[in-house]
């Protein structure tokens, strides 16, 4: 029974939410909690015929018996927030820390209004940042005083730690990427709070002495969007021949795409403490690998990829995600 994080590794997008949605299957979690900043996160989620953009409710909700939650570290936008749980239909399952901050329209106006975070940092325009300072200039409303989301409060932080006590597990999820993380990442270029997996326990209320696994997450092609730097960046040219175009879910921006960063993975893997490296995207090292299941299905491309990147992350490769299925990925953690 365990506690486990999952994180980002890059600059967010590495498909957390599919690593998140097939770790609840397989270990089946009393409690999905999201750490992370706020709305300016996009997970998009595959559930049967239908594509979701989903930007506050934990992208495990997938998984039917786990109740969700949103950390007290946490911005809401009730809007999203309310808009999201009318169609994924989870109402029943949610919950919000009555301590999170909330996010109000002249916040997202600021965020939008604002030469420097909306043209310079190329921010998502969700409000995420002015609300962060408000929250520090301690003027901020919290979601115990917003009376729409009355029916949700709780007290994730006594949910998740005694859930914890009781030997269940639970998976504490993380948003955005390690390299915009506001203490680690590219600053300036970089969201308002640190997203590695120490935030995100501490976005829980959970201690450092309670979390057993930190899966990093690493895209084997990784993507930025956004401004800033973006050391093993291709040209559109190059990753348009490679077949791989992607689009940011919250801002529908193109995504800059990369090749393999193997210092920054490196150190990533320290400062998120990683105990299990996940890879996503394999299947565009080497297209034979597209929706295998086993290890042994793997080419010797895609192995030699997964040795190299077990040599850079300093921690085994658990999980590797052949495709955008749940169903499509090899998971050797019972055999580390
Ligand atoms: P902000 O978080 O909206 O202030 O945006 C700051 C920077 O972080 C911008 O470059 C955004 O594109 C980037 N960013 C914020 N959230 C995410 C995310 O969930 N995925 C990828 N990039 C993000
Ligand atoms: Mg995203």
């Amino acid at each position: 029974m365990s506690c486990t994080i999952v994180v980002g590794g890059f600059f967010g997008d590495e498909g957390k939410g599919k690593i998140v949605a097939h770790i609840a299957y397989h270990d089946r979690p009393s409690i999905i909690s999201r750490g992370g900043v706020g709305p300016n996160a996009g997970h998009t989620v595959k559930a049967g015929e239908r594509e979701y953009g989903i930007r506050m409710v934990p992208s495990g909700f997938v998984y039917p018996e786990a109740r969700l939650c949103i950390g007290s570290g946490v911005l809401v936008d009730p809007r999203v927030f309310l808009r999201e749980v009318e169609e994924l239909g989870v109402a029943d399952r949610i919950f919000i820390d009555k301590r999170c901050s909330i996010i109000e329209e002249e916040h997202i106006r600021k965020d939008r209004g604002d030469t420097h975070l909306a043209k310079t940092i190329g921010s998502t325009g969700t409000g995420c940042g002015p609300a962060n300072v408000d929250r520090v200039m301690r003027v901020a409303r919290q979601a115990k005083d917003v009376p729409e989301l009355a029916d949700f409060i709780t007290d994730v932080a006594l949910e998740v730690n005694e859930a914890i006590n009781r030997g269940e597990n639970v998976i504490l999820e993380g948003t955005q990427g390690f390299g915009i993380s506001l203490y680690f990442g590219t600053y300036p270029f970089v969201t308002s709070k640190d997203t590695s997996a120490s935030q995100i326990a501490a976005d829980n209320g959970v201690g450092p002495t309670r979390i057993d696994d930190v899966v990093v997450v690493f895209k084997a092609y990784p993507t930025r969007v956004g401004e800033g730097p973006f050391g093993t960046e291709m040209t559109r040219e190059e990753s348009h021949r490679l077949g791989i175009v992607e689009y940011g879910t919250v801002t529908h921006r193109e995504r800059r795409i990369g090749v393999w960063d193997g210092e920054m993975a490196r150190y990533s893997a320290m400062i998120n403490g990683c105990t299990v490296g996940a890879i996503t995207g394999i299947d565009h090292i080497d297209p034979d690998c597209f929706g295998v299941t086993t290890a042994d299905r793997l080419s010797k491309k895609a192995r030699d990829f997964i040795e190299q990147a077990e040599e850079d992350i300093g921690a085994p490769v658990g999980l590797i995600s052949t495709g955008p299925d749940v169903s499509q990925i090899i998971d050797l953690r019972d055999e580390l």
